[in-house]
């Protein structure tokens, strides 16, 4: 799978995309991850790639020609099955809409900064907008950073225990039972009986009971 990150910011995806899991996936070569400035596709000579909103309101809007250079340089060498832009008003990202992402080939992630881009990049040039979350980042980079994460950890061979993903909270529209590991007691404070049993059937049925509950008590919105 192949992510290009158009960006203002290339170095703010520095870090989260080049450690750990992630890192690992390009390096066995499941993803991989190409980080595009979006100055270089400006005709300015001061590579400005924003400029002031029509209408007199205040701050600074991306505008449509280097992104749209930026697009078209990318879709020339292949076909995307998603051009997405991360904005606080895109659509909120769920496992669901990860799960649907980790199964595609191409993606595209165009970071929103400033104010936003000049709407005609939203009507004609992306294919979906995506928010994680309603607050509002300085810049979409951390948005695709996040999208990266949690789609890569679900491709096949990412994470070495392939099964730790399907077990993950919300991958069955429930929250993730408690977990616990040795010792199997620490001072007073002890592990479940049932999980030191050895009896699975009875493991899983406690899990699933512990996954309600704590569903029900912490994200009741997702049982509705
Ligand atoms: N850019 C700024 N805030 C954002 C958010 N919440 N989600 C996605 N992109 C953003």
């Amino acid at each position: 799978m192949r992510f290009d990150i158009i960006t203002v910011l290339p170095q703010l995806l520095k870090g989260p995309l080049d450690h750990s899991i992630v890192q690992r996936a390009r390096d066995k070569g499941l993803i991989e991850v190409h980080v595009h400035d979006l100055r270089d596709f400006s005709s300015d000579k001061h590579r400005r790639v924003d400029d002031y909103a029509f209408g007199g309101d205040a701050g600074m809007v991306m505008c449509i020609e280097p992104i749209q250079k930026a697009i078209s340089h990318l879709t020339a060498q292949r076909e995307y099955d998603e051009i997405i832009y991360t904005s606080p008003d895109g659509k909120r990202f769920n496992q669901k809409e990860a799960n649907r992402l980790a199964t595609v080939k191409n993606l595209i992630i165009l970071c929103g900064h400033y104010k936003g881009v000049d709407q005609r990049v939203r009507d004609h040039l992306v294919t979906c907008e995506i928010s994680i979350g309603d607050y509002v980042l300085t810049g979409g980079e951390l948005a695709a950073a996040v999208i990266t994460d949690s789609v890569t950890r679900l491709l096949p061979g990412a994470i070495s225990d392939e099964t730790s993903a399907l077990t993950d909270s919300f991958q069955d529209g429930l929250l993730a039972p408690p977990i616990y590991t040795r010792p199997a007691a620490y001072n007073e404070w002890k592990v479940p009986d049932i999980l030191l049993s050895g009896h699975a059937a009875k493991i899983a049925d406690w899990k699933h009971e512990e996954s309600l509950k704590r569903t029900r008590m912490l994200r009741p919105d997702l049982l509705d």
